[in-house]
């Protein structure tokens, strides 16, 4: 119940026992169809450019984008969160100039200071982060901030790696050019193979680059190569990691995408709302509640690291304090794919109010589990 990785789907772990094939074998390139179009029903989208990138999710963040900003140009990234810093450091290797748009920590981007922002930089490229695991905040108006973009003819990056397959994001339909994630949140599986997708018009972008990409492993025009129609070598896939991911992307397909959105809201809500019954404020605004991760803030006079190794002590737990900005003022609680059940709930919250009194924290449990037992069933 942690930022990620969160647990993985038994079905899952059975996949990645299979004997390996090789990553041309004719089995194997069929697996690769099918993880193909299991993405694009996950993303939302029908871009041909969807793949599974080898490596964690920062490989398919640095593949987005190392391969859309290209020496010299502009790039527009966020303040309000560690992501957005990762982002920042990316776009300077790839050579970009780096420019901000403001925003405190817990709190999303306001689309006004996205628009004030291009009209001061004109920006090329603008990247944000959809679910910032390192606050919980969810980026509502997406499709008004890639409409700001557009308008200014820029190519918009977008983090997806806390809410691919577990918080609503539609990549067509709110016209993101580029959205990359990772598999160990929302939908429970092993690092390692990172879901990424461009549309046509960020591919053209790529493919008629200068100056080739500087990483030659991520470099998407060599790739196509793999991914695209001829299935030639260009690196040894992570077969296993491959095997692993079609079965949590079937897990997905079987459960129904919106009814995935709708099962994690659901348990998420019942964990946050016991737990705010109990005395925690949720620290972002309602609005841009992230049901993947929860980040509820530490009362008065606890110590938040000692409540985490209580927790991992006794109830091998695993709940992470903050960071940055938010170090020491919130708990991190994530509900993601298989771990985002009834019964992980139930056992977390009591355990947690356990853990905070014995900090001797002012809360009231019985108001929690009231709220759990009304939501959930028997405590
Ligand atoms: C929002 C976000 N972006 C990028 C990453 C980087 O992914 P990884 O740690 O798998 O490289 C993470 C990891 O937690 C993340 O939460």
């Amino acid at each position: 119940m942690g930022p990620g990785p969160s647990d993985v789907h038994p079905r899952v772990l059975r996949a990645m026992s299979t004997p390996l094939v090789g990553h041309l074998d004719p089995s194997f390139v069929e697996i690769m169809d099918e993880v193909q179009e299991l993405l694009r029903y996950t993303f939302r989208t029908d871009n041909e450019w969807t793949i599974p990138v080898s490596g964690t999710g920062s490989a398919s963040m640095e593949a987005a984008i190392g391969n859309l900003v290209e020496p010299g140009e502009t790039v527009l990234v966020p303040t309000n969160g560690y992501f957005g810093g990762r982002m920042e450091s990316m776009a300077e290797r790839a050579g970009g100039e780096v420019v901000h748009v403001d925003a405190p920590w817990g709190e999303p981007l306001d689309p006004a200071d996205v628009e004030a922002a291009f009209a001061e930089y004109q920006p090329d490229v603008f990247g944000f982060v959809h679910a910032e695991t390192s606050t919980g905040v969810r980026q509502p108006d997406v499709p008004e901030l890639t409409s700001i973009a557009h308008e200014h003819d820029a190519y918009v990056i977008a983090d997806c790696v806390t809410s691919l397959g577990g918080v609503e994001l539609r990549v067509d339909e709110w016209d993101i050019d580029a959205a990359y994630s990772g598999p160990q949140k929302c939908l429970s599986c092993p690092p390692g193979a990172s879901p990424l997708t461009l549309n046509d018009r960020a591919m053209d972008k790529v493919l008629s680059r200068e100056e080739p990409a500087r990483s030659w492993y991520l470099d998407l025009s060599l790739l196509e190569g793999y991914w695209g129609d001829e299935r030639a070598y260009h690196h040894t896939a992570p077969i296993t990691n491959v095997y692993a991911l079609r079965e949590a992307l079937r897990l997905v397909a079987e459960e129904g995408i919106e009814r995935r959105w709708a099962r994690h809201r659901r348990v998420a809500a019942a964990l946050k709302d016991s737990l705010s019954a109990m005395g925690l404020a949720l620290n972002p605004d309602e609005a841009y509640w992230l049901p993947s991760l929860n980040a509820m803030e530490v009362p008065a006079g606890v110590d938040d690291a000692a409540v985490c190794e209580y927790l991992l002590d006794r109830y091998d737990l695993e709940i992470a304090t903050g960071l940055g900005d938010l170090e020491g003022e919130i708990f991190r609680i994530g509900c993601m794919g298989h771990s985002a059940r009834p019964a992980n709930v139930t056992l977390l919250v009591p355990a947690l109010a356990e853990a905070l009194e014995a900090q001797g924290a002012d809360i009231d449990p019985d108001a929690g589990l009231s709220v759990l037992r009304d939501r959930l069933g028997e405590v």
